[in-house]
């Protein structure tokens, strides 16, 4: 199996940006994460959660479903290893007036700090860019930065191509993933995907009970 090389890999991405290949980068948060977003703040107003939403963004790119969160109201980080996307996200969130707290790291290596720090990742595109052979260890850094009551909630591309990044994801591809980690609590085909973007599927998957 190939060995991960953060530094290649964190390259690679950055040098995207400065190129101006960011073919994915859909420059506003899609219909279902609009959705997702409203559903999420409705559930942690009723749960009388007396803080707010803590969000983390993995692989946040330049920072359009971060800010989705933050000018709802959530308290969000959003984390990407590549510097220039970490750099324009500040700006954008800057200009937007929009307090989000943005951290250049590998997400596959979680600061302590973050551990149990949110009640909910999202998860768009960030899965699909990660080396197969680098996923399971994904799913336990994104398990171990949720609490006790926390959930990943993720926004999948299904296109079914051979290569990558981005890499084709299929709901077994990510059960797989968070087998033993984290279980699926919910999933559905999204309706409204962009059409760059089809097909597509939301999951929910939260602690086992
Ligand atoms: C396909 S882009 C998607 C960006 C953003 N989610 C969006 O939809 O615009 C994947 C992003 O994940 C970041 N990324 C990939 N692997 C990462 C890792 N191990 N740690 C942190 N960021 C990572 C890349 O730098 C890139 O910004």
């Amino acid at each position: 199996m190939t060995e991960y090389d953060e530094r290649a890999e964190a390259n690679g991405w950055n040098d995207r940006y400065v190129e101006g290949r960011t073919g994915w980068d859909l420059g506003a948060a899609p219909p279902a994460l609009l959705r997702e977003i409203r559903a999420a703040m409705d559930r942690h107003t009723e749960r009388g959660g007396g803080r707010r939403l803590r969000v983390l963004v993995p692989g946040c790119g330049r920072g359009h479903d971060a800010l989705a969160w933050a000018r709802a109201g959530a308290e969000v980080v959003g984390m990407d290893f590549a510097r220039l996307a970490v750099k324009e996200a500040t700006a954008l969130a800057e200009r937007a007036g929009l307090p989000v707290r943005y951290v250049e790291a590998n997400v596959l290596e979680l600061d302590p700090a973050f551990v149990g720090a949110f009640d909910l990742v999202w998860e768009q595109t960030c899965f699909c860019a990660i080396p197969l052979e680098a996923r399971r260890g994904y799913a336990i850094a994104m398990s171990e930065a949720l609490d006790q009551e926390g959930a990943l909630l993720g926004l999948f591309w299904n296109h079914g191509n051979e290569g990558g990044p981005p890499f084709d994801v299929a709901p077994d591809h990510v059960l797989e993933a968070f087998a033993g980690v984290l279980e699926e609590r919910d999933r559905y085909a999204v309706s409204d995907s962009v059409p760059a973007r089809t097909p597509e599927f939301v999951m929910r998957l939260g602690r086992r009970a």
